[in-house]
């Protein structure tokens, strides 16, 4: 257990939530987290959005039962999360760009503090929320609320993208890579139940065979991923 520094809503129904500790974890890692000691039964997967000596904080939105009971943590009292699970983005050389779409952007933060020399483009479909943590780190941040952010991004200018994001928006990334010689990484999501690759709840049709998205993801190569079953964000 630990506790919570903070909780705090960005917009409606997206919270920052801060946690005490020495936690450790790599950008595009993430933890399985629970408010109670017993309930609900299983944890909730959340990406790790940053991290520091004394504290790591996650950035989610209210959908349904945990996180809703996740909102309602006031600082002082309990958490129960346990991690870093999952893969994680890789380490790449030479220029990179983050592509985030809503909830997407949240294990992105983590890759834009990693790399300061990478350019940031964040799509939303209503309201922009959490850009100012991107502007302090990041070489360039764009930001678009309504219609699509790929139209700014050109893979010919990376070597590398790391992205995460609604399905429809990860496929346009996709297919407007196809030709150029970047490499493209995306971040998936599934149901999960154990976290740690023994319950096989979270598997995924990849080209490369069944894949676990809490193990051998939930980051993948591009060429990997079947966009017919993926689940975006
Ligand atoms: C690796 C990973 C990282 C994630 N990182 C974040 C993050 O940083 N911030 C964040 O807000 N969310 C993140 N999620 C999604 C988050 O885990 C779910 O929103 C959360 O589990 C919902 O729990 P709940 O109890 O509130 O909703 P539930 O009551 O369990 O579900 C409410 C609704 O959301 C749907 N749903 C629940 N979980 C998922 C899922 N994983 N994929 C698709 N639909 C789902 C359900 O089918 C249902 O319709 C991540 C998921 C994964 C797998
Ligand atoms: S959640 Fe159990 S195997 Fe991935």
């Amino acid at each position: 257990m630990a506790n919570v520094i903070s909780n705090v809503a960005l917009v409606p129904g997206i919270y920052v939530m801060k946690i005490e500790g020495n936690f450790r974890g790599r950008m595009g890692q993430f933890y399985m987290l629970r408010s109670g000691r017993n309930y609900p039964l299983l944890p909730r997967p959340i990406s790790i959005y940053d991290i520091g000596e004394d504290y790591i904080s996650f950035l989610y939105r209210v959908v349904g039962e945990g996180t809703s009971l996740f909102s309602q943590l006031q600082p002082g009292q309990e958490i129960q999360l346990e991690g870093p699970f999952g893969n994680g983005f890789p380490q790449v050389e030479g220029s990179l760009a983050l592509v985030g779409g809503g909830m997407g952007t949240a294990p992105l933060l983590l890759a834009a503090k990693h790399y300061p020399h990478a350019h940031v483009y964040l799509g939303f479909v209503q309201q922009a929320f959490g850009v100012e943590a991107f502007e302090a780190v990041a070489a360039s941040v764009q930001v678009k609320v309504g219609g699509s952010i790929i139209e700014q991004v050109d893979p010919a200018h990376y070597v590398n993208m790391f992205s995460c994001g609604p399905t429809p928006m990860l496929q346009a990334l996709a297919m407007k890579t196809e030709g150029t010689s970047s490499r493209l990484y995306i971040s998936t999501e599934r149901h999960m139940a154990c976290g740690i690759g023994a319950c096989l709840g979270c598997t995924m049709r990849t080209r490369e065979g069944n894949r676990r998205v809490c193990k051998e993801g939930p980051v993948f190569p591009v060429e990997e991923v079947e966009f017919d079953d993926l689940h975006g964000v």
